[in-house]
């Protein structure tokens, strides 16, 4: 059987880059950063990036690519009779996890388009366009309708197939987001008092550097990245054997970086203007993007332009979740893809409609003390992405050594790659070392 496969080099980059690229960027990361510590938490945020980003990505990318297979087949492949395909199990449960909560807020983004184009936020003030998004999660089936609507349009693009179905969309609207971003931008930044929200940003206040804020950065690079759990192994195992994947790790990681920073610019200038809190959690995007719009000339248009893309981008996030379990089902439980197809995106709505429901206030759908939602997220980004990254980076480093990932990453010697060595020195020893430090220090 032949597997499908990606039609060209921009491909893989514009598929890698959409499962990166996402709601991730635009909402999580201004959260996060919000809670904590604004400046000191974007510098961490980027210090992990650089340091560990492109090593780990390659890690899954080599994986995926040498083996052809999903998570766990290609852990079976590369060890057969070993616990290791435990972590691309894990890797599956992960995928679940993230579907549900993510699939939550990529359905409101189909609500705020319809908002949008019925052009009801113009001539509000803040107080209540905060109200609206407030009341609007008290209205669960409204939630959980978008939300079962948006997990069926994933199921559709993954049902077409990896070349036709990712490939073609994210290759034209992913550039155009950063466009309206730089546009978003420049207008928060030329608002009054934007200056304050500027500094917030970028003035890191080093008192502020605490382990919570470590692990939750170390959680967001991970999570931004789209890593740790399976879907770069699924997709690595797309790519072709003449591919560059050092320049395909390393454009997506740039990509990513640059639409998180851009929407820390767009964000955060705009939120101290409107006075809204920096720890407003989601209503800190949700709020703060509309009050920009109202301020624009053919904010109207630019509205529904933004929405339309952000549930593109989340679009393309969510079919790179579905399609790891779609590959399990079909790979290793040799089920057609069709029904594997239904199947995952059945299960993902079936945990999901918790996660929706639990963000009604008095809501009785808590996990230790979380909402579900955040329950979910938390898991997810700050326990299982940590640990899966730390087994693949020791799997790599440790397991399958240093040449077999040189012959890998080089192409069989064809590719020079002068920072092979840095590349697996850090995969080796500090990425598993820096993981497992910040992890322990953020639950001491
Ligand atoms: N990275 C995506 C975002 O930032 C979300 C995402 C897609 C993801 N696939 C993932 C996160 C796999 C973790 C693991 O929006």
């Amino acid at each position: 059987m032949s597997r499908d496969g990606f039609g060209s080099k921009i491909g893989v980059i514009a598929a890698a880059a959409g499962s990166a690229v996402g709601l991730g960027n635009i909402y999580r990361f201004p959260c996060e950063l919000g809670n904590n510590g604004g400046g000191a938490f974007l510098l961490v945020y980027l210090l992990i990036v650089i340091c560990l980003g492109i090593p780990v990505m390659l890690s899954e990318f080599v994986i995926g690519r040498s083996t052809q297979k999903n998570p766990i087949g290609a852990f079976k492949t590369l060890r057969p009779r070993s616990a290791w395909p435990v972590f691309g199990y894990l890797g599956v449960f992960c995928a679940f996890i993230i579907m549900a909560f993510y699939s939550t807020v990529a359905g409101w983004t189909l609500e705020y388009i319809v908002k949008a184009v019925g052009n009801q936020f113009q001539g509000k003030d803040l107080a209540t366009i905060e109200g609206e998004f407030e009341a609007f999660h008290q209205v669960g089936w409204k939630n959980v309708l978008w939300q079962c609507i948006f997990i069926f349009l994933t199921g559709f693009v993954v049902f077409k197939g990896v070349a036709d179905g990712i490939e073609k969309y994210a290759k034209i609207l992913m550039p155009l987001l950063v466009v309206i971003l730089i546009v978003l931008g420049v207008k928060s930044l030329t608002l009054p008092g934007a200056g304050e929200g500027f500094s917030f940003l970028f003035k890191p206040d080093f008192s502020k550097i605490t382990g919570p804020v470590l692990v939750s950065a170390l959680g967001q690079a991970f999570f931004s990245l789209s890593m740790g759990m399976g879907v770069l192994i699924t997709y690595g195992s797309y790519i072709k054997k003449d591919d560059n994947m050092a320049t395909t790790a390393l454009s997506v990681t740039l990509a990513d970086t640059l639409v998180a920073v851009l929407a820390g610019v767009v964000i955060f200038p705009a939120a101290f203007s409107f006075g809204v809190q920096p720890t407003a959690g989601m209503g800190l995007v949700f709020s703060t993007l509309p009050m920009i719009f109202n301020q624009m000339t053919g904010g109207y248009i630019f509205c529904i332009i933004f929405f339309v893309l952000l549930a593109v981008a989340a679009l393309t996030s969510t079919i790179s979740l579905l399609e790891v379990i779609v590959a399990y089902l079909v790979e290793e439980v040799h089920i057609t893809r069709r029904w594997a197809t239904v199947l995952a995106s059945a299960g993902c709505m079936a945990v999901g409609v918790f996660a929706s429901l639990s963000l009604k206030q008095g809501t009785s759908l808590t996990i230790a003390g979380m909402s579900f939602f955040d329950g979910l997220d938390f898991l997810s980004a700050k326990i299982l992405l940590p640990v899966g990254a730390f087994f693949i980076v020791l799997f790599v480093g440790w397991i399958m050594g240093k040449k077999w990932f040189n012959t890998e990453l080089t192409n069989e010697g064809k590719l020079k790659l002068s920072i092979k060595g840095v590349i697996f020195f850090i995969i080796k020893y500090l990425a598993p070392l820096a993981i497992a430090v910040i992890f322990i220090s953020g639950f001491l």
